[in-house]
């Protein structure tokens, strides 16, 4: 019998910072213009995600209104944060109180410290879209450089990622959280190696297929120079639209909507996408030989 790892995860962050927004996106198909008919959460909302088969995500969407914050720090204290594996906190970047949510920030910090002190924390510096593209970066430095000095004992591993619902920075830094909460992504990589080897790819990705993040991925020989350091989550982001549009046209619900396999074939290279297992597709990239396409394929 497989045992299922249960991972408890706190979403946090002041009320209309998009927390919702982002969940909504990532696990449950929703598109980036639909998340504005979401409503305020109130207190927390609990999802259970099942993530590559025995991993099982305990989402907690926590209502970011005052009320609700203080209620957590105070009544809840224990109840909401202990046995945490990982605390994202999401920053709106446009928010005109930043002081007051580094503070906010700090108490939630403060009481992870205490029930949940081996716990990973994730800031995401959030609606960058809102911020003019030539003063991302420096505003981005400047918040990271002061969110970390908030962040007491957590501050030398805290990770902090800039985000936006309107491109693929979201599939970027939510590929990095769900990374580290599987258990054995290690050997998954190492499997994958050896996969990558024996059918010659020179880069196989790894999906999960609810979600369509990447779990891991093997680049080898000449795609070590790929410059486009962002394919991985573009062909994320091209699954997830893929799927939307399937289950708007097919009228299959998106969760379950999934192609059978795309091919490209040009001269330089070749690529396919196909469904590994239960809860993995697989893209790879081959060298351009219909014999070793052909071969991969099968195998
Ligand atoms: P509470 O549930 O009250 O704690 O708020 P929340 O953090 O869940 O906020 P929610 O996800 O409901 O989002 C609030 C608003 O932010 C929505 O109207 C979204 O459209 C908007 N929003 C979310 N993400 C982004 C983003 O990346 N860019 C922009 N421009 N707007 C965003
Ligand atoms: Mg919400």
């Amino acid at each position: 019998t497989k045992r299922q790892k249960q991972r408890k995860v706190l979403l946090m962050g002041k009320s209309g910072a998009g927390k919702s927004s982002m969940r909504s996106i990532v696990f449950s198909n929703y598109v980036a213009k639909d998340v504005r008919r979401l409503g305020a959460t109130i207190d927390v909302e609990h999802s259970n995600i099942k993530f590559m088969g025995n991993l099982m995500l305990n989402l907690w969407d926590c209502g970011g209104q005052d009320g609700f914050v203080e209620n957590y720090l105070t009544h809840q204290r224990a109840h909401v944060f202990s046995s945490v594996a990982v605390l994202i906190f999401v920053f709106d970047i446009e928010s005109r109180e930043f002081a007051a949510d580094v503070i906010s920030y700090s108490s939630i910090i403060r009481a992870l410290a205490e029930h949940s002190p081996s716990a990973a924390v994730f800031v995401l510096i959030h609606k960058m879209d809102l911020v003019q593209a030539r003063l991302r970066q420096q505003l981005f430095d400047e918040r990271t450089e002061y969110i970390r000095s908030a962040s007491e004992s957590f501050a030398p591993t805290v990770d902090f990622f800039a985000t936006s619902i309107w491109d693929q920075s979201l599939y970027k830094a939510w590929t990095q959280i769900i990374y580290f909460l599987i258990p054995n992504a290690r050997s998954i990589e190492g499997l994958l190696r050896e996969l990558a080897e024996v059918v010659e790819a020179r880069e196989l990705i790894l999906y999960e297929r609810t979600t369509c993040l990447m779990v891991t991925h093997v680049t080898r020989d000449v795609e070590a120079e790929n410059p486009f350091s962002d394919r991985f989550e573009r062909i994320s982001s091209i699954l997830k639209t893929h799927k939307q549009s399937m289950a708007k046209h097919t009228g299959i619900p998106a969760g379950s909507a999934n192609f059978a396999e795309m091919q490209i074939k040009t001269g330089r290279f070749m690529f396919f996408i196909t469904r590994l297992t239960e809860n993995t597709n697989l893209a790879a990239a081959i060298p351009p030989s219909e014999q070793i396409f052909n071969a991969a394929r099968i195998n």
